[in-house]
């Protein structure tokens, strides 16, 4: 199977603990042992933030900013690449060609951020969209999709399964709540819903989960189904 896992930056390196990463590292490894096709793409997490929120004080504007955030999301990648080693692209991919082109060389292509005014989780659904992946999972630290933020809401509720079309309505009304954040953002949901991929999103904390949940289909958190 074809597979494009994104991986949070606060799921991948909440702290920069190496173990973490070298778990995330050999759970990708066991997916490409099985004889599965991967792709990832990393996210830039707290440190992405922290630079972003010191840069906006300097006087940043919204695009520097994003570059900014691009940038640490490929330090991470080559975090991943680090431990991943000779199985991965040596280099983060910066475009989508450059991370396909990875992928039929053999290698494990791992992409950051692309372009300014986006995140990860469009990265990884345009991605999955171009290589024609078969599944798309999310491991973030939302263990799923809600009808509210569960950060704010304590009544929120997760959805087990949503068609796609459904997918792009929750997220468009929890992103107009203000401070409100979503496991995946609109223009991810757009995309998934265009591109008619399966998707899966789960709690990334413990990346033994993705590998469940690509090799049995068993997870805990949203599976985003294809509309008919
Ligand atoms: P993330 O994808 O990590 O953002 O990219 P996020 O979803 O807000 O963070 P998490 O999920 O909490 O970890 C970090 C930042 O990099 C820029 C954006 O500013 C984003 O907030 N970015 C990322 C881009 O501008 N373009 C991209 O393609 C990716």
């Amino acid at each position: 199977m074809k597979v494009v896992v994104s991986i949070g930056g606060s799921v991948l390196a909440p702290d920069l603990d190496a173990d973490r990463v070298a778990d995330y590292a050999e759970a990708i490894q066991s997916l490409d042992a099985q004889g599965h096709t991967l792709g990832t793409v990393v996210g830039g997490g707290p440190t992405a933030r922290d630079y972003i929120g010191s840069a906006r004080d300097l006087g940043a504007n919204e695009i520097e900013l994003d570059q900014l955030g691009i940038a640490v999301t490929r330090l991470n990648g080559r975090l991943l690449i680090a431990a991943l080693d000779d199985r991965a692209a040596p280099t983060p991919a910066e475009s989508y060609d450059e991370g396909r082109e990875a992928i039929r060389r053999g290698d494990i292509p791992v992409l950051g951020g692309i372009v300014a005014a986006q995140t990860t989780d469009a990265v990884a659904a345009a991605f999955a969209e171009y290589v024609g992946a078969d599944l798309l999972v999310y491991a973030t630290s939302v263990p799923g999709v809600y009808d509210a933020d569960p950060n704010e809401d304590g009544d929120a509720t997760r959805f087990d399964e949503l068609g796609a079309d459904e997918l792009v309505d929750v997220i468009a009304d929890i992103e107009m709540d203000a401070g409100s954040s979503a496991p995946v953002d609109l223009l991810a949901a757009k995309i998934i819903q265009r591109s008619g991929i399966r998707t899966m999103v789960l709690d990334g904390a413990d990346p033994k989960r993705v590998v469940r949940a690509v090799e049995d289909g068993e997870f805990d958190g949203t599976e985003i189904l294809p509309e008919a």
